[in-house]
């Protein structure tokens, strides 16, 4: 019910008009139809039913009309998820996500802060980015991980999974247009360069971060972006082959729960 409602506090003190703080019964039996009689009957319990701004945004009551103050929380960080998702034997994203280079990247601090790169390598820059149109940075954000909702928009369902993202052009202007998911992936997994024009002006291009950028799976993938020298080099059938490319062989599905013959440990998803 902590999950599922919004503004649950059980203890008898915390009186926030929260789920709990109305009447209900958990009805006896799910199916169709449940909800729309659990609506009938108990219609306060039931308004606070389901996420919803508070249940992320933290208590809104002080911030009514008060645009101003500070009196509501935004913040990308994993926690603010967790708090949920984190559900020991069924949700383990956040477990996942813990142990993956996503959260403990050791260039989160350096490139994150960097106006040039933090679009790529910090979350806060990559949903500024996306924001802004997808417009160079002016400044970087204060540097943050790649949290949960450096990928998943918590406001736009229009995607599978509420991914941010589910698209991607390569550094060379070529819009991948196979790949699904994994393009999320590519936006930031690719060369940071145009590579014919960065080959043949590298006089003009030499810099101390001079030659490639590690992470161009996206444009190895793809097989695109990147110098031939005139000939014709084939490319692996990857792309065309694995739903949703990067995602699905590193989110693959593993064994299905015993229980509920659903897939929640999916091996790999979230250990990025
Ligand atoms: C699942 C968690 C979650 C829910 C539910 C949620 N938000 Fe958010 N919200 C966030 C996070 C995380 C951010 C920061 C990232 C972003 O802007 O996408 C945010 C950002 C915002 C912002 C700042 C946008 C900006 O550009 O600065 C506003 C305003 C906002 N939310 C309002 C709402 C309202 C109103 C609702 C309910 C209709 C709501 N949110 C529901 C998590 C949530
Ligand atoms: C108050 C608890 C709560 C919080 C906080 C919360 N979630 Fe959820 N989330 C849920 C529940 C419950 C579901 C399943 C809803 C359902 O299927 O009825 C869900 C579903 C999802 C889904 C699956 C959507 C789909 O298409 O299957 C995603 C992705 C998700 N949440 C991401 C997030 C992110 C990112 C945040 C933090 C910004 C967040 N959630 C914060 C409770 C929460
Ligand atoms: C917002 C940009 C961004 C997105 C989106 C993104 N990544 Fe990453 N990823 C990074 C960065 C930056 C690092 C390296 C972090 C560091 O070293 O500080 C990384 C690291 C990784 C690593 C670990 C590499 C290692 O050295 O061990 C894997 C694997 C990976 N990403 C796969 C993926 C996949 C698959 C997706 C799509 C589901 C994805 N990434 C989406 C930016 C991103
Ligand atoms: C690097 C990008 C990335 C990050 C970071 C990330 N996710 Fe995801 N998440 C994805 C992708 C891609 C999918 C869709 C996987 C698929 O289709 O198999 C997904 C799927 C999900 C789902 C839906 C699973 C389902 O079976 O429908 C939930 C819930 C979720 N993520 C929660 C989280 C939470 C919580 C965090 C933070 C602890 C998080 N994600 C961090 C990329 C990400
Ligand atoms: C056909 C399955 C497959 C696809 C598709 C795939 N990968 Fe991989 N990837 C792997 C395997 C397997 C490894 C481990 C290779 C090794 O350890 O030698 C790997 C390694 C990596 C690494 C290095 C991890 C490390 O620890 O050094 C990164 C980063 C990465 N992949 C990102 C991506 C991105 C981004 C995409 C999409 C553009 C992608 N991969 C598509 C299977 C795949």
């Amino acid at each position: 019910m902590q999950c599922h409602t919004t503004g649950y506090d059980a203890n008898p003190t915390a009186v926030n008009g929260g789920f709990d703080d109305y009447p209900f019964e958990f009805p006896a039996q799910l199916g169709p139809g449940v909800w729309d009689q659990l609506v009938q009957q108990f219609p306060e319990a039931m308004a606070m039913a389901r996420i919803q701004c508070e249940s992320c945004h933290g208590p809104g009551g002080n911030h009514l009309g008060q645009t101003g103050n500070n009196a509501i929380v935004t913040n990308l960080d994993a926690e603010t998820c967790g708090y949920c998702h984190d559900q020991g034997s069924h949700h383990v994203f956040p477990q996942q996500w813990d142990i993956s280079v996503h959260a403990t990247g050791p260039n989160v601090g350096y490139a994150g802060g960097r106006a040039g790169c933090a679009n790529r390598h910090s979350g806060s820059g990559f949903v500024e980015w996306i924001k802004g149109g997808q417009q160079p940075l002016a400044a970087a954000p204060s540097p943050i991980p790649i949290t949960c909702a450096t990928c998943h928009d918590p406001h736009d369902a229009t995607n599978h999974a509420q991914l941010r993202l589910v698209s991607a052009t390569l550094t060379n202007g070529y819009v991948v247009n196979l790949g699904n998911e994994g393009r999320l992936c590519i936006t930031c997994h690719k060369a940071r360069r145009d590579a014919v024009d960065y080959t043949n002006n590298y006089l003009r291009n030499l810099s101390s971060h001079f030659g490639p950028h590690y992470s161009g799976q996206g444009d190895v993938l793809v097989g695109k972006n990147a110098v031939t020298w005139g000939y014709n080099v084939p490319t692996s059938p990857h792309l065309q082959a694995i739903d949703n490319a990067c995602v699905g062989c590193h989110m693959g599905p593993g064994p299905l729960d015993e229980e509920t013959q659903k897939a929640y440990t999916q091996v790999g998803i979230h250990l990025l």
